[in-house]
């Protein structure tokens, strides 16, 4: 029988805007494109001239990425650095071909590094894209190392101390205000508060995938997903008090596998640091952040927990998170006090929010707080952490404005 209430969504079809998007320097490059892809018969196809700038503008638009990009490195003075701006944008599946005017070893070398499939010297023919892009098996010829996204784990000392408010804002801002694709994974599987803080409900999507983990594949792992907008995407469950758990093990990095090709970011709430699943997470997350309140206990576990997570073969860096759930008052560890005693610093304090956090929580929504060192920019600030970009300042209140409305 199946364990999915009649809330699943319909499946998707999974379009993607184009199959294939190519912005070149010229006209003559441009009509060669054209001919080849009439050749192919490709229907979903976006050919213009143009920059990387212009590429990176089309693409955020974009909900799904095309599966071929070619783009054009003729007058670019920094080709690696654009290109990692071009990835910002595109699905970590996209199979990204560059053309170039310079016969350039080093380069070309460069440029397999970080991705690219191949690097095509002009003049373009319709046989040399014909030779790279084999349209039949969908894939560009030459073999590279494939991008994939990032899987990021936030766990809590102790209950309550904010894990999902956090995580959950950060992959709220990933996908709304940075254009990544992402999928939230709420490890606890007798209903996390994610979905609630979404406005939305469980479709036990998670138990599923991992009851049927040996025949998973994208389609399916995508027809479970639940989207929040187009970047968002929840996978959760809500069993039944007492029903009992359907880990098993390697379960979840064959989940994360497939969800890495195709979100930028993988962020998993880690509701049970000590149970099998929270162990899995923390074996295949690239980065832990571990939230914590200011209380002895909380000092003495961040201690337990960062040994715990730092002493496993993936590595994974970890960061401190202070959150304030309550208001400040006497009697709290001091923060310098809680660094001391870990003997790490924390990458980001959290301030308590009286009540923007509460009311978005229950209405389902992000929370409308705009202080300049707040909750939201101290989210914006995680957020940056993991793009590499720098947080856009909250905009700055302007004193003679209010002046001005006095009068
Ligand atoms: N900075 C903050 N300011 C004010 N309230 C906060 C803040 N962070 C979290 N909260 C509130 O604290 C409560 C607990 O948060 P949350 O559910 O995110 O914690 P958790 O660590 O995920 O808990 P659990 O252990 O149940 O998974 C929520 O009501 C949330 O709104
Ligand atoms: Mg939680």
């Amino acid at each position: 029988m199946s364990t999915m209430p009649s809330i699943l969504p319909k499946p998707r079809s999974a379009a993607r805007a184009a199959d294939f998007v190519a912005f070149v320097a010229d006209k003559a490059t441009e009509q060669v494109l054209k001919n080849y892809v009439l050749e192919q018969a490709m229907p979903h196809t976006y050919i213009a001239v143009g920059t990387i700038d212009d590429a990176i503008a089309h693409l955020a638009k974009l909900d799904r990425s095309p599966q071929f990009l070619l783009v054009d490195l003729q007058g670019c003075v920094m080709p690696l650095s654009d290109l990692g701006r071009l990835a910002e944008v595109c699905e970590p599946s996209v199979q990204v071909v560059t053309l170039g005017e310079r016969n350039d070893v080093g380069l070309f070398r460069s440029l397999l590094k970080i991705g690219v499939r191949d690097y095509l010297v002009k003049p373009l023919t319709v046989e040399l894209i014909k030779r790279t892009v084999n349209v039949t098996d969908g894939v560009v010829n030459q073999v590279m190392l494939a991008r994939a996204g990032k899987t990021i784990a936030f766990a809590g000392t102790r209950g309550g101390v904010g894990v999902t408010t956090v995580a959950l804002n950060v992959a709220r801002h990933l996908a709304e205000e940075t254009h990544r694709r992402i999928a939230y994974v709420d490890l606890n599987l007798y209903s996390g508060a994610a979905n609630c803080m979404l406005g939305a409900q469980s479709n036990n999507g998670l138990f599923d995938v991992l009851q049927n983990v040996h025949r998973i594949d994208p389609q399916y792992v995508e027809r479970t997903l639940v989207p929040h907008g187009t970047r968002l995407f929840m996978l959760s469950a809500e069993l039944d008090y007492g029903a009992p758990h359907p880990y098993e093990p390697g379960a979840l990095a064959r989940l994360l596998a497939l969800l890495c090709d195709s979100f930028h970011y993988v962020i998993l709430d880690v509701a049970a640091p000590a149970e099998a699943l929270g162990n899995e997470a923390f074996d295949h997350a690239s980065r832990v952040y571990l939230v914590a309140d200011r209380s002895v206990h909380s000092t003495r576990e961040a201690v337990r927990l960062l040994r715990f997570v730092e002493d496993r073969d993936n590595n994974p860096i970890t960061s401190l998170l202070v959150n304030n759930v309550s208001p400040a008052s006497a009697g709290k560890v001091e923060l310098a006090d809680f660094t001391a005693a870990v003997g790490r610093s924390v990458l980001h304090e959290i301030p308590y929010e009286a009540k923007a956090v509460t009311v978005a929580e229950n209405l389902g929504e992000p929370p409308r707080e705009r202080a300049p060192n707040g909750f939201n920019q101290t989210v914006r600030r995680i957020a940056s952490d993991l793009t590499g970009q720098r947080p856009a300042e909250a905009p700055k209140r302007a004193p003679r404005f209010r002046l001005l409305r006095k009068r």
